[in-house]
């Protein structure tokens, strides 16, 4: 099955009451490694792209300014709940992650946790991202990828076809995304499942 907006919304409807308390502590590994790479400093502007339900809000320091994205308004309800808590100051917007409608060239840093196997089209949300972040911006990734240099067996898209209804794609390669885009690999690393969940950094040119 194809990711699409539509049923992406009706998946995260279904997902935000229990996001926090089932997947969300499956990752909290990935998510801190990815979010100590960044290292974040006061004073500095991330866009965090699919924000979900906040959960990277506990690791955003004092001081830094966040614009988090999201596309289902379920998921962004559950993030508002948690800006009181929030060190840093948080600015939510709903809206598609594929075509970021921010001004080019205006954040330090951005995050992509969990969202390039979610939207319809990973590509084009990187590609959006790498748009608003400046150049020499940092970006972080955490997510699950497919192999660059591995076929999808049947196994897997078997697999995907359940996945997707659950709405995340297993089946996408991180090097098809970054095909000419402009940006470096910093470093590559897996994390969780025996490298299936990766974390990558990368600098825009
Ligand atoms: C697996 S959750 C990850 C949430 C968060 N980044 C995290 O790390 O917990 C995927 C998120 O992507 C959002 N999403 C799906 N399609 C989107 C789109 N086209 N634009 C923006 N967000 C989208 C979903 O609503 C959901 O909140």
């Amino acid at each position: 099955m194809r990711m699409t907006n539509p049923h992406n919304l009706i998946a995260y409807r279904r997902w935000a009451p229990v996001y926090d308390a089932t997947v969300n502590r499956i990752f909290t590994p990935g998510r801190k490694r990815a979010l100590s790479l960044l290292n974040l400093q006061p004073g500095e502007n991330v866009l965090i792209v699919g924000v979900g339900t906040g959960a990277d809000f506990p690791f955003l320091p004092a001081g830094v300014n966040a614009t988090g994205i999201d596309l289902s308004p379920d998921m962004l309800a559950k993030a508002r709940l948690k800006l009181p808590a929030c060190r840093a100051t948080v600015k939510l917007i709903q809206g598609d992650a594929q075509a970021l409608l921010e001004p080019e060239n205006s954040y330090d840093t951005a995050i992509l946790n969990l969202i390039l196997s979610v939207v319809p089209d990973g590509r084009a949300c990187l590609q959006s991202t790498l748009r608003a972040v400046k150049p020499g911006g940092r970006l972080v990734i955490f997510d699950k990828f497919q192999a660059d240099n591995e076929k999808v067996t049947p196994g897997r898209r078997f697999m995907n076809f359940f996945s997707t209804r659950l709405g995340t794609d297993i089946t996408r390669r991180l090097g098809d995304m970054l095909a000419g885009c402009a940006c470096r690999v910093l470093l590559d690393e897996p994390n969780l499942w025996g490298g299936m969940y990766r974390v990558i950094l990368l600098r825009k040119d």
